[in-house]
């Protein structure tokens, strides 16, 4: 990934949307898709269009960039993300928040799903990200020859989730009366889900919630100064000792279950910014 890329891919979508100069960037994970629905859109742009973009091979995955406004902001939201797993490299993985800083965002939110690891937890809760853990390691984005236009080389991690936007968060789920917890989010590259022994080796290491994503499009984000707001939907339990076989279709199922509830609380946020 070469910054000339990046500036391509930048160009390319500042023609085709007559230079629409987006202030949030939005990730929307598995089953988590229609928020994109609530958009007013202006543009729309297919990530196979965009030079040097990945192209998204998950097939719940829609693969597109919307641009519009959600809340009367300006948001340019991925509708799909790229996954470690399904074999992009963390660069590529990362590319379209480097694409979304040149277009002039300066906050992303990113959602997911997530296996629920603390026990106040249930199926389809939501969890506002106040930390996290990457057990991606060694695979970092940020290895390789530094950007220094883009950001700095050893980027500070002391708050990546902007604290005040999870305190905000939190009092939007109260006054709508909706259940949301703040917590710590492990990413893993799975595809597997964890081993008994692996959740609980994440629960003791102080995550509630573990997942495939979010961390490499974090840290790209913060090492350019973006505000992060990331918010995850419990899609199954993860105790050791009540842990039942997967089923991919329940974790989907919980995830578009909570999907009216990010929305608000997304929404809401935006509205307030
Ligand atoms: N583990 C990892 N990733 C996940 C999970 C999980 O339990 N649930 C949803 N994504």
């Amino acid at each position: 990934m070469t910054l000339q890329q990046i500036q391509e891919a930048t160009e390319y979508l500042q023609q085709q949307t007559h230079n629409y100069a987006p202030d949030f960037g939005i990730i929307l994970g598995t089953g988590l898709g229609s928020l994109a629905n609530d958009i007013e859109v202006a543009y729309t742009v297919p990530y196979e269009a965009i030079p040097h973009f990945p192209v998204s091979t998950v097939e719940f995955h829609k693969g597109k960039l919307i641009f519009g406004t959600l809340s009367g902001k300006r948001v340019v939201c991925m509708q799909g993300r790229f996954h470690y797993y399904e074999g992009y490299t963390m660069q590529q993985v990362t590319f379209p928040v480097r694409v979304m800083k040149l277009l002039g965002i300066h906050t992303l939110f990113v959602s997911n799903a997530a296996g629920g690891m603390n026990p106040a937890y249930e199926v389809s809760d939501l969890m506002i990200i106040n930390d996290h853990i990457s057990f991606f390691l060694p695979h970092n984005p940020l290895t390789g020859p530094n950007l220094d236009t883009l950001g700095d080389r050893f980027p500070d991690m002391c708050d990546p989730y902007d604290l005040k936007l999870v305190e905000k968060a939190l009092d939007i789920a109260q006054q709508r009366g909706m259940k949301a917890y703040a917590g710590v989010y492990a990413s893993v590259p799975g595809p597997q889900l964890e081993t008994r022994a692996e959740y609980r080796l994440l629960r003791q290491v102080g995550a509630d919630a573990v997942g495939m994503s979010t961390v490499p499009e974090v840290i790209v984000a913060r090492q350019m100064n973006l505000t992060c707001f990331g918010l995850s939907v419990i899609t199954d339990m993860g105790i050791p000792e009540t842990l039942e076989k997967a089923d991919i279709q329940k974790i989907i199922a919980a995830a578009m279950k909570a999907e009216p509830g990010m929305t608000t609380i997304i929404k809401d946020l935006l509205s307030t910014l």
